[in-house]
């Protein structure tokens, strides 16, 4: 199978960081070189890099590159420091918890490590590398799972971006419709514009013309009108951490969207890497949910002009909780798993698969 892009990758040559820049697309297709930790944090708390696992990835070589910033010569000053860099790039965004979940691994490497300072630079680096291919590997896996779902012909909606520029490549959500239809399925794609970012409209949209995937935006709210009038055989959507329960934590509007599947007998699926699992959270509701600048929903213009009056508010919740009864079935590279959820994951988790 080929794949095209990364949208993050280590340029030995400049030695530094290259990721896709995702606030320019689909205008442009520019890669932003990140040289230090501190780039790194910026380009994710500015959503240059989003999507959980591309977020997760990019703190990895965060670290890695903290490494080589640090003027320690003394390796336990230098280990002090990779700590609070950790610090600093989980307070970028809160709700991912791939962040988490590759801080800790590239820190847990840091605790364990007793070689010298250089080969702990080079220890770092090789280890974002690895999670960077891994990241591809475990999708093309889940593409795999999640192609079984679907039939040829089917009619899809997905939510915001979950595709190779939400990870290193192929993507997650948007990675099953991709191998389906390489497959020779049939689909037919209704992409959520996603407000007030507009992943859908802008990345996901971007993504399709890519792949010669037929597609049409909707406006997030046509959603329920879509599936109540039979248009839709399945909604299928990333997630940016999943509770023990099977409670999905994803894009605002996620819920919304499969509150209307699940009311229509439409099947609702969330594809995600067994990373994005987080066993310590019971159920959705222990989980932080971002809310970003209002200035993101605020500045919105319609024929070139400013839509709000001046000084109005907003209030700025990018992701919601979606509780597990609503879904049908959750995608992972270990295989689909199917309700009851927290014995699935239970299953999962005692099975120890990379968790
Ligand atoms: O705020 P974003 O754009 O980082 O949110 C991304 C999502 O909600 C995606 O659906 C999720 O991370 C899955 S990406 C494979």
């Amino acid at each position: 199978m080929e794949y095209t892009m990364r949208s993050i990758f280590w340029d030995e040559n400049l030695q530094c960081v290259k990721v896709i820049d995702q606030s320019c697309l689909p205008i442009e297709l520019r890669y932003l070189k990140l040289h230090s930790s501190m780039d790194v944090a910026e380009a994710i708390q500015k959503m240059v890099v989003r999507g959980a696992p591309a977020i997760g990835v990019c703190a990895a070589y965060g670290i890695a590159l903290a490494a080589r910033e640090s003027s320690h010569s003394d390796k336990d000053k230098l280990k002090v420091y990779l700590h609070e860099t950790g610090q600093f790039l989980l307070a970028t965004r809160p709700t991912a918890i791939n962040l988490t979940w590759a801080v800790e691994n590239m820190l847990s490497l840091v605790d364990q490590f007793s070689g010298s300072v250089s080969e702990l630079q080079e220890a770092l680096l090789s280890k974002a590398q690895q999670l960077a291919d891994e990241d591809v590997n475990t999708n093309l896996a889940i593409a795999r799972n999640g192609a079984e779902l679907l039939m040829d012909e089917d009619v899809i909606i997905t939510h915001c971006n979950a595709g190779a520029l939400a990870t290193v490549d192929y993507g997650t959500a948007l990675g099953v419709i991709r191998l389906a239809h390489e497959q020779g399925k049939r689909l037919h794609v209704y992409v959520d514009e996603t407000r007030p970012c507009l992943q859908g409209a802008r990345l996901t949209a971007w993504e399709l013309t890519q792949y010669g995937i037929p597609y049409d935006i909707i406006v997030d709210a046509a959603a329920g009108y879509m599936i109540r009038s039979g248009k839709v055989d399945r909604v299928l959507f990333g997630a940016d951490r999943v509770a023990a329960n099977g409670d999905v934590i994803n894009k605002v509007g996620t819920y919304m969207l499969s509150l209307a599947a699940y009311d229509n007998g439409i099947p609702a699926y969330a594809a995600f890497p067994m990373s994005t699992i987080d066993f310590t959270s019971p159920n959705g509701d222990a989980v932080p949910i971002e809310e970003r600048d209002p200035a993101e929903v605020l500045e919105l213009s319609f024929q070139g002009k400013a839509v709000m009056p001046e000084g109005a508010t907003a209030r700025n919740y990018v992701f919601d909780i979606t509780p597990h009864r609503l879904l049908s079935g959750l995608i992972t590279e270990s295989g689909v798993l199917y309700p009851p959820f927290f014995r699935s994951l239970a299953v999962l988790k005692h099975a120890g698969r990379n968790l």
